[in-house]
């Protein structure tokens, strides 16, 4: 492996508070924002751009290894990752319901897993990463140095994703959110490619009753604590 520096993991099922947390930790620590779903939703955006169906095996390789291809990273203003696909900034189309639906498909074939893979771990190139996702633990960072796994209840999890909905205008019940992310955790924790489960050595960090600044103290005061176990300092932006 070897094409990273030091690494901390993010891993949990969907509406547990990953994203903010990998966010504020990644700015917070100065690291590089490995945000690995974006990369399932971006080979869902690249088979529509080339007019190839994520349902389909064939195309959704196809569309995978052009992604690979062309895929980009730059920083943001906000010191955040943003992805270019050649010249292309996906940007917010990739958080529409038609991109989530393509690459929860294309998420659970092994053969664009296995394509994606080198993407992610030549992400950060030599720097620190915040790897956020569902197997950055468990399978593409196996020798991270520190690895959370966020857990919480689902109906604090179906009402953070039904703020975030209402935020964007959205109106859907409380109802079919909780159906609709028990069905996303029962087939991620059940598919044979990476399936959703803490790594043996993660921390895990239930977010019930925490704000998202708290996931993050927690986070960054277990990370400073490993860092220095190995006689380096963390430094922190703020
Ligand atoms: O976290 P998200 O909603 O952006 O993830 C998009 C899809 O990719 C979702 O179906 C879960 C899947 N995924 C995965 O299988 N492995 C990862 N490391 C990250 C996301």
């Amino acid at each position: 492996m070897g094409t990273v520096g030091r690494v901390v993991t993010i891993d949990g099922p969907a509406g547990v508070g990953k994203s903010t947390a990998a966010r504020g930790l990644a700015v917070r620590l100065g690291w590089f924002y490995l945000n690995s779903g974006a990369l399932y939703r971006a080979v869902a955006w690249n088979a529509s751009r080339l007019r190839l169906d994520p349902a389909g095996p064939d195309d959704r390789l196809e569309a995978a290894r052009d992604l690979a291809e062309r895929i980009r990273f730059e920083l943001d203003d906000d010191g955040l990752t943003r992805i270019l696909v050649g010249d292309a900034v996906p940007g917010d189309a990739l958080l529409t319901e038609e991109i989530a639906e393509g690459a929860s498909m294309v998420a659970r074939d092994q053969s664009v897993r296995d394509v994606l893979l080198p993407v992610q771990r030549g992400a950060g190139r030599s720097g620190d990463v915040v790897a956020e996702g569902r197997d950055m633990g468990t399978v593409v960072f196996p020798d991270a140095e520190v690895k959370f796994f966020l857990d919480a209840d689902i109906v604090v999890r179906a009402q953070r994703r039904f703020l975030e909905y209402e935020s964007k205008g959205r109106s859907i019940s409380h109802e079919e959110i909780i159906v609709d992310i028990a069905e996303r955790d029962e087939r991620d924790r059940t598919r044979s490619a990476s399936p959703l489960r803490p790594a043996g050595d993660a921390v895990t960090i239930d977010t019930t009753d925490l704000g998202a600044r708290e996931v993050v103290e927690r986070m960054i005061e277990h990370v400073a604590s490993v860092i220095a176990g190995m006689g380096a300092e963390v430094e922190e932006n703020r």
